[in-house]
């Protein structure tokens, strides 16, 4: 089936990219960076996702990281520590058995290595309160004890996440987070693709 814009944005002309000439990526290149400037609005229409998803919870899934956002935020952390917890599950509906990781992929080439390692480890430091209702070990977060973000991916669970459960919290609306995702996801600070998007 032949596939083609409706509006007149240049293709590339190759059937394989073993075809590709300087031509079709500029064609490329010209339509990437707009589309991925345009990251966040992706990543808030996938957040929404989880909206009336509640899995047996107090509140659902969009609520509890509007909460934890919003803990977080009130708590006077800086805007890229607010995303990490409004997006921190948003793999909830994608990795059922790895969301974590999720999250961290997505976030990946926007945030430091820090916060990156917080969104990707929050899941067995969370465990800490409720692994032991499942039959599993609690303190599996004890692997990290000396690495050097551990207290500070305990704190992200302790203070925000583990108390994001409230269905009588008033957590502040997603419009309101919505100006930082869209500027975080704007321009990203390590990426492989850096130098076509003008970062080195
Ligand atoms: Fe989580
Ligand atoms: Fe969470």
């Amino acid at each position: 089936m032949s596939q083609s814009h409706a509006d007149n944005a240049p293709q590339a002309k190759f059937k394989a990219m073993t075809e590709g000439s300087q031509e079709d990526w500029m064609a490329i290149a010209s339509q990437f960076l707009p589309f991925a400037a345009n990251g966040g609005k992706r990543v808030l229409d996938h957040l929404r996702l989880l909206d009336g998803d509640y899995g047996g919870f107090p509140v659902d899934r969009l609520e509890h990281s509007l909460q934890t956002a919003t803990r977080a935020f009130k708590d006077g952390r800086d805007e890229e520590y607010v995303v990490c917890a409004l997006l921190h599950d948003i793999g909830d509906t994608l990795g059922a058995y790895n969301h974590p990781d999720i999250a961290a992929a997505i976030l990946k080439p926007f945030v430091s290595e820090k916060n990156h390692w917080m969104v990707e480890k929050h899941g067995i430091f969370q465990g800490y309160y409720f692994f032991h209702f499942l039959g599993m070990d609690r303190d599996m977060r004890d692997q990290y004890k000396d690495h050097p973000y551990y207290n500070y991916t305990h704190e992200f669970c302790e203070k925000y996440d583990q108390a994001a459960f409230d269905a009588k919290y008033e957590s502040m609306p997603l419009e309101a987070f919505e100006p930082m995702v869209m500027k975080l996801f704007e321009t990203p600070k390590n990426s492989v693709y850096g130098p076509a998007a003008g970062v080195e």
